[in-house]
């Protein structure tokens, strides 16, 4: 046998990572683009059976985690007209893809969604979230990139925060958060945004992912707005670690981060502190570590995780620091 062909054995492997890809994709509402298509192309080339559309549906719009959590009405009808696409090329007609997208085309357009991220450990994060990138005034209620980083991050290093106190600055919706609290044992966590809308999806998103004040850990969501937070405030919280995801992208902002980073460091102990930015705009990102140096804060660069959880573009220009006095 040569190098180029694979045994069915490993055809199925192969099959599952892609089935797994799909899902992860789908429930995370990633870009339609970036779906391995081209497999099930192949797929449906060589085989001329709707099998595996079938196995597809059935981890995606079929899927009981749909119905509990379903994506937006315009995304499932967006994935399914894919699907259709490549099964009226390739193989007969599949009833349950036409029942599937009839549920979707007739229903209503919404401005939230949910969106599921799946952990390694099978449990999924279910968020709700809004379907527009920046709604009522705040870039607060979606998942950004640099969260799943950060999430990723923190599943590779679990040690940074079991049995500690960890607050995070502008969670937004929280996933970074409800990742930490789900699998990195921490014994305290303090969700923490400004905006009211935000807090309140926040709030709602704690809850719906079971986590609580009288659980283990013990999660509390606080309004902390970095212009405004006092000394006494971030004392009584009492930190240990300090996280933060893509909270540097507005020049008018940075100042009153920086601010509030200085008084976070000034704790005795100081809180171990990473910040996991998205380099959109190099000026406004360097100005922060401008800042940071003129507040005498050193930093320097964490290397980023090494599993593959989430499904996100990879190329995008993240960087993760950590801060010192
Ligand atoms: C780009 S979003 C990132 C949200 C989340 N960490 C993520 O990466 O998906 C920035 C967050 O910072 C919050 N934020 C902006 N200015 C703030 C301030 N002055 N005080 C507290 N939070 C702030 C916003 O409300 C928003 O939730």
């Amino acid at each position: 046998m040569g190098h180029s062909e694979e045994t069915s054995e490993e055809t199925e492997v192969k099959k599952m990572d892609i089935l797994k890809d799909f899902q992860a994709s789908f429930f995370s509402m990633s870009r339609l683009p970036s779906f391995p298509w081209t497999f099930l192309e192949k797929d449906l080339q060589s085989n001329k059976s709707s099998e595996f559309i079938s196995d597809i549906l059935k981890q995606t719009c079929l899927h009981s985690l749909c119905r509990k959590f379903p994506p937006s009405v315009r995304y499932r009808r967006l994935f399914l007209s894919e699907l259709i696409r490549r099964e009226a090329a390739g193989c007969d007609p599949l009833d349950e893809l036409y029942d599937a997208l009839a549920e979707v085309v007739g229903a209503e357009d919404t401005t939230e969604c949910y969106k599921s991220y799946l952990l390694p450990c099978g449990d999924a994060v279910s968020l709700m979230e809004n379907v527009a990138l920046i709604s009522e005034g705040t870039t607060g209620l979606v998942t950004w990139e640099a969260a799943l980083y950060l999430a990723e991050w923190a599943l590779d290093h679990q040690q940074v925060f079991t049995g500690r106190t960890v607050l995070e600055l502008g969670s937004g919706v929280g996933l970074t958060g409800i990742t930490v609290c789900r699998s990195c044992s921490p014994s305290r966590f303090v969700f923490s945004d400004c905006h009211p809308s935000v807090l309140q999806k926040l709030r709602a998103n704690v809850q719906l992912n079971g986590l609580s004040e009288q659980a283990t850990p013990a999660v509390r969501v606080e309004e902390l707005d970095w212009t405004e937070v006092t000394e006494e405030q971030l004392k009584r919280i009492g930190a240990d670690t300090v996280i933060a995801a893509d909270v540097v992208y507005d020049p008018d902002i940075v100042g009153s981060l920086v601010k509030l980073l200085s008084k976070v460091l000034r704790c005795s102990p100081s809180p171990e502190v990473l910040i996991c930015s998205t380099i959109r705009n190099p000026e406004t990102y360097g100005g922060f570590k401008q800042q940071l140096g003129n507040a005498g804060i050193s930093h320097h660069v964490i290397s980023g995780p090494v599993s593959h959880v989430f499904p996100y573009n990879r190329l995008s220009s993240i960087e993760m620091i950590k801060l010192h006095t």
